[in-house]
């Protein structure tokens, strides 16, 4: 046993630790930085409208003792990136989580999609992830521990119509955990989630009342995720309990092999 002293619940705390968690002010990248607040970590917020993180980070200050800071970032400018990092090491000191959850992109039909539209969905979704990685990672190798969580979807790896543009992106931003997994270690941990269907706003814009049915019913597990199942999920990769998993993807889906849209 490497911890002999500490309880097997103490290994899921984040105490003494910060985080960066990028399009946190709504959906999925909210429900992770309420979850690594909860666990103890020190959080800063970041998305693109400056009222709408400032909102969700008194939110998160008022649920939990953690300091919260909300940036204004829009992770597809690099001046903003850079930003970023730097506002959260001047006023926290290190950064040993970084959670890349901004990203998405609309279903396409490929007859309908020209070579500019399909080079923005692989763009937005893998170069604000590598390059924000690039940028802490320095950071991070002198403040252990460090691990950085991609938040990619279940849609890299089904074979489902109309998803050709999304499902290569975050197809690429899978490998490129894997394989920054490999740049990093031993210093710095990079594991990846692949949710499958989570009610958020941007889903509900293409889920009519019979496709949410048809999916529940495609789901072993008989719902929809929710932002907790993934805040869940990025906490435990976060914390102490996954520090030999590195390199990995979590496919968090409620057993969905073959989706129903
Ligand atoms: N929902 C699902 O079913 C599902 C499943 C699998 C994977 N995912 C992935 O999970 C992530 C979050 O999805 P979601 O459903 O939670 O989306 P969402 O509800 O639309 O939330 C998106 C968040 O990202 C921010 N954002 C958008 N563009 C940004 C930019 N350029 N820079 C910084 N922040 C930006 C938004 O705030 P602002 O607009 O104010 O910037 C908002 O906080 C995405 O990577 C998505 O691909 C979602």
């Amino acid at each position: 046993m490497s911890h002999p002293d500490t309880s097997s619940l103490d290994q899921f705390k984040l105490t003494d630790q910060t985080a960066v968690v990028t399009g946190a002010s709504r959906g999925i990248g909210k429900g992770i930085a309420i979850a690594l607040a909860q666990a103890g970590a020190d959080v800063v917020c970041a998305s693109r409208n400056q009222d709408d993180i400032q909102q969700t980070a008194s939110v998160i200050s008022k649920l939990c003792h953690s300091r919260v800071l909300g940036v204004r970032c829009d992770v597809s400018r690099d001046v903003d990136r850079q930003n970023l990092i730097e506002t959260t090491v001047k006023e926290f000191g290190s950064i040993n989580i970084l959670v890349n959850n901004a990203g998405g992109s609309r279903p396409n039909d490929p007859l309908k999609t020209s070579a500019e539209q399909f080079g923005h969905a692989l763009n937005w979704n893998v170069v604000p992830a590598f390059d924000l990685t690039r940028l802490v990672a320095p950071i991070m190798k002198n403040t252990p521990p460090a691990c950085v969580i991609n938040i990619s979807s279940a849609a890299a790896r089904y074979r489902q119509k109309n998803f050709s543009a999304y499902g290569s992106a975050k197809a690429a931003l899978s490998h490129l955990t894997r394989l920054l997994a490999q740049d990093f270690a031993p210093d710095i941990r990079v594991n990846g989630i692949e949710p499958g269907a989570i009610k958020t706003e941007a889903l509900k814009k293409y889920l009519s009342a019979e496709k949410e049915i048809a999916l529940i019913a495609s789901t072993p597990l008989k719902r929809l995720g929710t932002v907790e199942d993934v805040g869940s999920v990025a906490v435990f990769l976060a914390s102490p309990a996954a520090q030999w998993i590195t390199g990995k993807i979590i496919e968090l889906d409620g057993g969905v092999e073959t989706p129903a849209w």
